[in-house]
């Protein structure tokens, strides 16, 4: 088959190489057990969406991803994905030794070497990536939860990790390759989201696929805020609004097993790298991608890409202003194609939507599908009544 897909950053997809040691030499080993978050990493890491990383960051590498978005040989890299634990625990994991990664129901996942044990500053990593060092922000309040002690080293997998949920829709990155070269998608264009997909999500979604060949649906499920909408209810959502309103053959769904850090600007770096694993071309950036409150400016995680150059990072940006149903033209605009007035547009905040939700009122149709409100209306109601 002629090879037409985009290289996964770095050149190669990591492929997690499964541990040969004896599985009894593996029950020896002192045992970690992960976290939501770490789990997260993990099934990014071992699958390849994470590629060029073959685990948890060194400490060379944290300190040049922290202070310039770059791994130390150089490679465009914006987070340091980090496994963290508290101090005490520490003692019980030495340098240079095997240690295993083990899932809270008591699986043994992995075997990590440690090549690196250190204690940064963390409040310059919340500072440079989070852009704060306030608890108010989930993502810096997750980043301290996790402990001071950082633990590096490459991965080899004993088992994938058991997950019960979304089991049709986990594509690892060799899967959907294998999908867009069997479709003869050449131009394929990402869209992360970690909400429903509302009409302004589907208007940026529907241009993209106007100069692409394919469109991969790819909404975070890892862990979210607590007020953000379960990723149980947004599939539901996702696969109600596909059937109905985009074409099935130019579109393909499946879930980004991370957790979301909130971390506006250099969150939409390591989203395009990770698409880029998966084999997109393209990926969509709208206003405030992956941003929460105030932290960052509307178009941030826009302009962030200018820091990187196209030989750095190959993933194209689809950049996507402030999208809105306008009144006057009975369509779907932004300020680009609008003369409207901000009277003569509707656009509702996720606040204002949480609030019509729990009132049990429906959004209008100029915001979301009628199908995809009944769905969130619907589960509304199911969580007050479970109260
Ligand atoms: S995110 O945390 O995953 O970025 P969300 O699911 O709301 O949040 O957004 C998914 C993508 O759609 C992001 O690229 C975001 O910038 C974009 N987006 C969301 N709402 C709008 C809008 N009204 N206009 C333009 N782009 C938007």
């Amino acid at each position: 088959m002629v090879r037409t897909l985009i290289d996964p950053h770095g050149g190669k997809l990591v492929e997690c190489h499964l541990h040969e040691q004896e599985r009894q030499a593996v029950q020896l080993l002192p045992r970690l057990t992960l976290s939501e978050r770490n789990l997260a990493d993990l099934e990014c890491i071992m699958t390849g969406v994470y590629s060029p990383l073959e685990g948890f960051v060194s400490e060379q590498d944290y300190h040049t991803i922290v202070s310039d978005m770059r791994l130390s040989n150089g490679l465009a890299w914006s987070i340091p994905v980090t496994l963290q634990v508290q101090e005490g625990e520490a003692k019980q994991y030495k340098l240079d030794s095997d240690i295993a990664l083990v899932h809270p129901n008591g699986d043994l996942l992995a075997v990590m070497t440690i090549t690196s044990k250190y204690q940064p500053d963390q409040q310059r990593e919340a500072q440079q990536v989070y852009k704060t060092t306030t608890e108010d922000h989930p993502g810096v309040k997750a980043l301290l939860a996790e402990g001071v002690v950082y633990l590096g080293g490459a991965i080899q997998q004993i088992n994938p990790i058991p997950y019960q949920d979304f089991r049709d829709f986990r594509l690892t990155p060799k899967i959907t390759r294998q999908i867009f070269q069997e479709r003869q998608w050449r131009a394929i264009a990402a869209f992360q989201t970690r909400n429903p997909i509302h009409r302004a999500h589907e208007y940026i979604t529907k241009i993209a696929l106007e100069m692409v060949d394919g469109l991969f649906i790819n909404p975070l499920v890892g862990a979210t805020k607590s007020d953000d909408i379960p990723a149980n209810v947004r599939m539901q959502c996702y696969q109600v609004l596909l059937d109905r309103y985009y074409p099935k053959n130019r579109v393909l769904l499946g879930v980004f097993p991370a957790a979301m850090r909130y971390a506006g600007p250099r969150e939409a770096i390591m989203h395009a790298i990770a698409r880029q694993n998966y084999g997109c071309t393209h990926f969509i950036v709208g206003r405030d991608h992956a941003g929460v409150g105030d932290y960052y400016g509307t178009y941030d995680a826009q302009h962030i890409f200018d820091q990187f150059t196209s030989k750095e990072l190959q993933i194209t940006p689809l950049k996507f202003e402030h999208a809105f149903y306008c009144t006057r033209s009975q369509t779907m605009a932004t300020d680009k194609t609008s003369p409207s007035t901000p009277a003569e547009r509707i656009h509702l905040s996720g606040t204002k939507v949480r609030q019509m939700l729990r009132n049990g009122q429906i959004p209008p149709p100029e915001f979301t599908r009628p199908e995809v409100a009944e769905i969130l209306v619907a589960s509304m109601r199911e969580a007050v009544a479970s109260i």
